[in-house]
């Protein structure tokens, strides 16, 4: 057989492509460059009842869209782009069709040819389609897990209190959770600084994305520039020769809190600031600059301005942060929360330690409501924490909690008479005042007490702290935490 000419070969191949396609398909129809119909196949006949025509004639010239609901034959000829598996469904049924334009020799697009592929596709790929909903289910319940996994443990809502004050603090941080720009939590120790800043992140766009927080002043300073930027493999022998990412990095795409930004050493709060402004980190010993979306949260409850005055934090850096600051204000300020704060907080308590919910009498709050509270809402939890662990009473009163606040239970329970000289320790009293004569034990167990009280109070509540400044071990305090204190009244000089 003599070998045909290329454009022949061609012409034939579509010729026939053409026939086994009209023939095989369920039907098929040719459309101009206008969408006028001009040929449908004898199959595609079926279709026409369904469709309201009851001959071929009738149906034939009228526009394609006009009388084929929901077909996309006119798009393939206006865009020239064939689709080449669809599911078109109207009142004839579902089909399963394939759309392609018609080119001349110029290339320029005369129309198109549409075919019925198969009928009722929802029974004859019933496998097929079986297997497709079967995956997207798993793939719908492998994202509700994520999510939920990812969804932050805070909202702002966790942030609790309505005093005018604190309502302004969580108006404040709904509004910042809108935006992209770096905010500044300013406030006292234990003000809830980093509670917020989880609940800002968890009301932010950014909420699906993670949530990183570095505590600048618990990393060695010379470990902080490798934590924040990372390290380059290769970089270091050793231990860091694969090299590691920074929070930088980790917080990619979501939020990362610089708690204690005030402890930050001069040199690095100069490369902290090119970041912010350049959205670039550069990892230790590589000379390659990693873009960053991060959304910056400061945290600090030292005096920002002060440090800048005495220049110990820069100007520019302590600028660029100052964009939208947050001043959460401590609890003194804002005593009408106390009632609600410490309902959440023993609730908490209760949960976390397993033992019953322990309310507070009226005494109790009121002695609540007197003190200080120089360590904000961490020291109130914690001094609710110890009275809850001290006691198996079910309700907690003013002398569950004299001693643990180093005041006497109630203020005239303690003459002016017995209280010892301010910052004179009781046992220097117990011994030259004549008093009446304590046997040692019982003295040593009083300064003792004494002790742990102080250093509870200097810390805010800190026991580690606490434990620290008093050079002993977390576990050693525990032990010693004064038993229930309910007839105690110390007389104390502080
Ligand atoms: N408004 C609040 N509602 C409920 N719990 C709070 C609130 N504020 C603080 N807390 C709780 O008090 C404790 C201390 O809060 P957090 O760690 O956020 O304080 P901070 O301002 O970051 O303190 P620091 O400056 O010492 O780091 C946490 O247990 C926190 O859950
Ligand atoms: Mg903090």
């Amino acid at each position: 057989m003599n070998k045909l000419p290329d454009d022949q070969m061609l012409k034939l191949a579509a010729q026939s492509m053409f026939d086994v396609f009209a023939s095989t398909a369920m039907g098929s129809m040719l459309v101009d460059r206008q969408h006028r119909i001009v040929w449908i196949s004898e199959s595609y006949k079926q279709f026409l009842p369904a469709l309201g025509f009851h001959s071929a004639e009738a149906f034939v010239g009228k526009r394609v869209e006009e009388v084929v609901p929901n077909t996309l034959m006119n798009e393939v000829i206006d865009t020239g782009k064939p689709i080449l598996v669809d599911l078109l469904s109207n009142q004839a049924g579902t089909f399963l069709v394939s759309r392609l334009p018609l080119r001349n020799e110029a290339g320029e697009v005369i129309g198109a040819f549409g075919m019925v592929l198969l009928d009722q596709p929802e029974t004859t790929m019933q496998p097929l389609i079986a297997k497709f909903g079967r995956l997207q289910r798993e793939l719908d319940s492998a994202r509700q897990q994520l999510a939920a996994q990812r969804r932050p443990k805070y909202s702002i809502a966790s942030f609790i209190g309505s005093s005018t004050a604190a309502m302004e603090v969580k108006r404040q941080a709904r509004r910042v959770a809108q935006t992209d720009s770096t905010v500044l939590l300013l406030g006292e120790t234990g003000t809830g600084k980093e509670l917020l800043a989880h609940g800002i992140h968890a009301a932010s766009a950014r909420a699906g994305k993670p949530f990183v927080g570095v505590n600048i002043a618990a990393v060695p300073e010379t470990l902080l520039e490798a934590e924040f930027f990372g390290v380059a493999p290769g970089a270091y022998t050793g231990a860091e020769r694969k090299g590691r990412d920074g929070k930088f990095k980790a917080a990619n795409g979501g939020t990362l809190l610089l708690d204690e930004i005030g402890d930050m050493p001069l040199a690095l709060q100069s490369k902290l600031l090119r970041v912010l402004q350049e959205q670039e980190v550069e990892p230790l010993g590589s000379n390659q600059l990693q873009r960053i979306d991060v959304r910056i949260i400061a945290a600090t409850s030292r005096d920002l301005p002060a440090m800048v005055a005495e220049g110990t934090f820069r100007a520019d850096l302590y600028y660029r942060l100052n964009v939208l600051p947050i001043r959460l204000p401590a609890l003194r300020e804002r005593q009408g929360d106390l009632e609600a704060l410490v309902e959440t907080l023993a609730e908490d308590i209760s949960r976390r330690s397993g033992l019953p919910h322990k309310s507070l009498n009226a005494d109790a709050l009121d002695l609540l409501a007197r003190h200080d509270w120089p360590g904000n809402i961490r020291e109130l939890r914690n001094v609710l924490e110890q009275a809850t662990l001290m006691t198996d009473d079910s309700s907690l009163g003013a002398g569950h909690f004299a001693a643990l606040l180093g005041v006497p239970a109630r203020a005239e329970s303690a003459p002016a008479s017995v209280r010892a000289a301010p910052g004179a320790p009781n046992m220097v009293e117990a011994v030259e005042a004549d008093a009446p004569w304590t046997p040692l034990p019982q003295a040593v167990a009083e300064l003792e007490a004494r002790a742990i009280r102080q250093a509870l109070q200097r810390t805010g509540g800190n026991k580690l702290a606490a434990a620290r400044l008093l050079g002993i071990s977390r576990a050693t305090l525990y032990q010693k935490l004064p038993p229930a204190t309910h007839n105690e009244s110390s007389p104390t000089g502080d």
